[in-house]
């Protein structure tokens, strides 16, 4: 499969404390279809990383490459349409659920589909969501799944998803876990996942990147992840126990 988005050697150091590094020798590529677990310590910068590869941050060093082409080389507006990053804390627009949703297709100048948004709404747990209303006295959850299907409606090649489902409850979050599944069975869109749910990393990943020591420690399938971690610090994260020599060592 041809690399869809690559980094390499990228380096940030912390915002407050410009001295201090937050991550450095990050190099990493996902190819389309990929599906990637971005997992690791609070703190470690995996936010940041998705920042970075959308544009909304830059790193002090390294490079970033869609589809072959240098982030340097690309309207930004235009990358950010095809690399996606859906934060946390769900930023509405002004207006209305509706105007929220129309937006993108305004930005983009591409056709509302409203069948579509009708679908993804049921799928997301949203059916009965009034799309007149005012999008800011959403709940926090609703602003997370809307802002979600705001992101999906663009099509993006790549989405960066960081703990989406952490504001939801377990029904909620079960629907749009099999809703991305389903739109990445469908669309082919290559995901990088942050979450702090092991149990939802594994349903969700065919690949898992460990974050740690300050860098990307482990670009490992999945499964080998879950079972065989080659670090003793991604043992220590999935709280498995670690082998003698580095039992000596911690
Ligand atoms: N724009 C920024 N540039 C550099 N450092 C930042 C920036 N934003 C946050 N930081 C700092 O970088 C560190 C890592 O933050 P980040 O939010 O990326 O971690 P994280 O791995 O996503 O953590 P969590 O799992 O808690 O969400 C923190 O100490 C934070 O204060
Ligand atoms: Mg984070």
């Amino acid at each position: 499969m041809p690399t869809l988005l690559e980094m390499e050697q990228l380096k940030k150091s912390h915002a407050d404390s410009p001295g201090t590094l937050l991550f450095s020798n990050v190099s990493a590529a996902a190819a389309r279809h990929d599906r990637v677990a971005l997992l690791g310590m609070s703190g470690q910068g995996k936010s940041t990383l998705l920042r970075i590869l959308s544009l909304l941050d830059i790193a002090d060093e390294g490079d970033i490459r869609l589809e072959g082409i240098s982030s340097r080389q690309i309207d930004p507006i235009e990358w950010r349409k095809a690399v996606c990053y859906v934060a946390q804390q769900a930023v509405m627009l002004p207006g209305s659920v509706e105007d929220n949703l129309r937006t993108v297709h305004q930005l983009h100048r591409i056709p509302y589909d409203a069948p579509l948004v009708g679908k993804l709404l049921a799928q997301a747990g949203l059916e009965t969501i009034d799309l007149s209303k005012n999008a800011a006295d959403l709940s926090g959850g609703e602003k997370q799944r809307i802002a979600l299907i705001r992101s999906l409606l663009l099509r993006p090649k790549i989405l960066l998803l960081d703990e989406i489902t952490a504001s939801l409850d377990q029904s909620n979050a079960i629907r749009v876990e099999e809703l991305l599944q389903q739109w990445h069975r469908q669309e082919g869109t290559a995901m990088i996942w942050v979450t702090h749910q092991l149990e939802q990393a594994a349903r969700i990943s065919d690949y898992v990147w460990f974050m740690g020591d300050h860098t990307l420690l482990e670009k490992t399938p999945a499964k080998q992840f879950f079972e065989q971690p080659k670090t003793g610090l991604a043992r220590k994260f999935l709280n498995q126990p670690l082998d003698r020599g580095e039992l000596c060592l911690s």
